[in-house]
């Protein structure tokens, strides 16, 4: 058994309390469109100069139904789904290799809201995947090729750093580096979405949209329905 007696004293969490009371949300505020409806609410906390507000939580589950999570970063949102960019070998990769869904979560604590979108996720095209690498800062280039495999283990991290001194020297700052094959994109196709603001006394506003099943494939129709908190 680990020894937690010098175990740093934490605050008591148990009575760190914090009440909602910035907004509310109305079926009636809420646009059709939950793709229109995220634009508009990222946008809001873009505006409102939040750190990093396009930053999420990606969840994904192995085959035998293992979750895991981690922060990656929206690069493009339309009406295609969500775009994030990552390492195929790694831990997210093999999860959706296996498994081809996944949630992403924001939360905008000064805005007292949370997102989540749900949905199939797909490997953007090679095309598209090596036009977003090049336009990545040179350093950030040569970070994604020294990182391999990501999420593997390493003896310590010179063994990082010594690679990406040699991919330095191999691709100098204004040459080109190329995209490795094992890095690229992926776009979450979303079919729920969840709009959550924070209220007073716990009652919070859930609102849910849920793409309906259609016979006709050309078109798309989003239920809205409240959820109890
Ligand atoms: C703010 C922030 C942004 C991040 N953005 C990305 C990203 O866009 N892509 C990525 O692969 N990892 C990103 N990471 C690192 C991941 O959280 C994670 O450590 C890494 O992708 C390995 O995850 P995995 O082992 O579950 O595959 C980010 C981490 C933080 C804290």
């Amino acid at each position: 058994m680990p020894d937690l007696t010098n175990l740093t004293h934490l605050s008591d969490l148990e009575s760190l309390r914090q009440s909602y009371a910035k907004g509310e949300l109305r079926r009636a505020d809420l646009d059709p469109n939950p793709f229109q409806q995220f634009s508009l609410w990222l946008q809001k906390a873009l505006d409102c100069q939040l750190k990093e507000p396009y930053a999420m939580t990606l969840a994904t589950a192995s085959r035998s139904g293992r979750p895991s999570a981690r922060t990656v970063l929206l690069r493009q949102f339309d009406k295609d789904g969500a775009v994030f960019y990552s390492n195929y070998d790694s831990h997210k990769g093999e999860d959706l290799a296996e498994n081809p869904f996944g949630e992403i979560l924001f939360f905008w604590a000064e805005l007292e809201q949370q997102v989540r979108i749900s949905g199939r996720v797909e490997k953007l095209c090679e095309s598209d995947s090596t036009s977003y690498f090049h336009k990545r800062p040179h350093k950030s280039q040569l970070a994604a090729c020294a990182s391999i495999p990501q999420s593997g283990v390493i003896a310590d991290r010179e063994v990082l750093e010594q690679r990406f001194v040699q991919l330095n020297e191999q691709y100098p700052v204004g040459s080109d580096v190329p995209k490795p094959e094992f890095w690229g994109g992926y776009r979450l196709i979303p079919d729920t979405f969840e709009f959550w603001q924070g209220r007073q006394s716990r009652l919070h506003d859930r609102l849910q949209y849920r793409l309906q099943e259609s016979d006709c494939l050309t078109e798309k129709k989003w239920v809205i329905e409240r959820l109890m908190p």
